[in-house]
């Protein structure tokens, strides 16, 4: 008896996974050639299917390939399409294999491949960053803690911090890779299979570092998609962090920073706006990056060994994460490149909030004054400074000499912003030194910026 139309419609999953066709056509011909190799099939039968394999890679490519739903997947398209040419020959392909780990081997060269291109597109964006680091090297911009101004900073300091961030993910992805990198062509249904096939010999083929060990693991195993979503969702996270701040960093509130005009928008009611729409967009399209983890994770959730057809569920969330993640980076770069730091309005801002308030205590710190001690004495001349409304530089000696006897003309060398920065001194800390030589770090990694 034929399915049920609304059975067919419901199972279908040719719609999203012939995006996979490349990988499915990739993996057969290797999977083909190993069974010519063992003798499962002969030269010729080889020769024949990797030719027509060839020619239905064509034929998607050029768009001259029709999809229906009567063929579940891709996979199926895909061998239906060299049975149709080559009949018996073609039907030999299927030998030793099933959809189960065939859609799991498809789906590891795509998650790797996808994975190459995040982590050039996470370089993309780093190569930004330090390309402001040059540019901006001079630019003290006020530090903030729970969003209130906290302690000047270089902002090519600022900049790094995200360039950190990214290695991470870029080393997450890499670290992910090696465990996407696995064969699992071969565990067929879930048991593998009596026929004499040579999987190391399909591994080496399709660039595979291993070959997964037990078949039930390799035919039911999604933790490598979850994982490579995960990764992305860093990012997403990390880039909406970016976006929110670069957000408040461009309103005329902040003034801090002005966007490049071709990454904002218009508004149809309000003439005089300009909108940070596609940084609101990278913030916003987090939230699709983390809803799609979350489908991944409940849709495995208590599956029960091996395959299930909940499996198929996978790919939209997968591909839905990758695209949005990409698309964002590709724009974030760009972005990141052409915004220009209002300097008159930072200098201005930088006199206000007592930035250089902590600096001050670690000088009194050194002069032998017990970290309590030289806290309690700041806080009160930042006090004596805020009735005045002046900044702590401004005050006469007289009002330090009040605070504390012992003390003399050089607390100027550490009042002020840019001494204040400049008296850092720990690894890793905002000082000129540090960050300059962590420029210079971040050039010869990231090669030609
Ligand atoms: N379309 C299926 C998927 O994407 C392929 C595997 C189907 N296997 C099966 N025994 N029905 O997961």
């Amino acid at each position: 008896m034929a399915t049920d139309r609304r059975v067919e419609q419901f199972t279908e999953s040719v719609s999203f996974d012939r995006r996979l066709y490349a990988q499915d056509i990739q993996g057969s011909i290797a999977h083909a050639q190993m069974l010519a190799k063992v003798g499962l099939i002969t030269a010729d039968e080889c020769r024949q299917i990797e030719q027509t394999l060839g020619v239905i890679r064509q034929e998607i490519e050029q768009n001259q390939f029709s999809f229906c739903t009567e063929l579940e997947d891709i996979h199926m398209h895909v061998e239906k399409a060299l049975t149709d040419r080559i009949g018996d020959v073609g039907r030999k392909l299927h030998t030793a294999r099933s959809r189960n780990d065939q859609v799991s081997t498809d789906l590891r060269l795509w998650v790797r491949d996808a994975i190459d291109t995040i982590v050039a597109r996470l370089s993309d964006v780093q190569r930004a960053l330090v390309g402001r680091c040059q540019a901006d090297i001079d630019i003290i911009v006020p530090g903030y803690t729970h969003m209130q101004r906290a302690q000047p900073v270089l902002a090519a300091h600022y900049w790094l911090a995200y360039c950190e961030k990214f290695q991470r993910d870029s080393q997450r992805l890499t670290d992910c890779r090696h465990r996407v990198n696995q064969l699992t062509l071969g565990s067929a249904a879930l048991a593998g299979t009596s026929l004499p096939i040579d999987r190391d010999d399909v591994a080496r083929r399709l660039g595979f570092e291993g070959v997964a060990a037990n078949s039930i693991d390799a035919s039911s195993d999604r933790d490598f998609v979850i994982e490579f979503v995960f990764c992305l969702t860093m990012i997403a996270e990390h880039l909406s962090t970016w976006a929110e701040e670069w957000i408040l960093w461009s309103t005329v509130e902040f003034n801090f920073l002005k966007l490049p005009q071709a990454f904002c928008t218009g508004s149809s009611i309000m003439p005089q706006k300009v909108n940070p729409d596609v940084l609101e967009l990278i913030r916003g399209k987090t939230a699709r990056v983390v809803g799609s983890l979350q489908t991944l994770l409940v849709l495995v959730k208590g599956l029960p060994l091996a395959y299930n057809r909940d499996l198929q569920e996978d790919k939209q969330p997968l591909f839905d994460a990758f695209d949005t993640v990409r698309m964002s980076l590709e724009l974030a770069a760009p972005l990141m490149a052409g915004a220009e730091l209002n300097r008159p309005a930072i200098a201005e801002r930088l006199d206000r909030g007592h930035l250089d308030a902590t600096t001050f205590m670690e000088y009194l710190i050194g002069r032998g004054i017990p970290q309590r001690t030289a806290h309690g004495l700041v806080g009160r001349l930042v006090r004596k400074a805020l009735d005045g409304n002046v900044r702590l530089s401004d005050l006469p000696l007289a009002d330090f000499r009040e605070a504390s006897p012992e003390l003399d003309e050089s607390v100027y060398v550490v009042l002020g912003v840019e001494r204040a920065v400049a008296a850092m001194q720990s690894y890793g800390s905002t000082a000129p030194a540090q960050v300059k030589q962590q420029v210079e770090l971040w050039k010869s990694k990231l090669g030609a910026i």
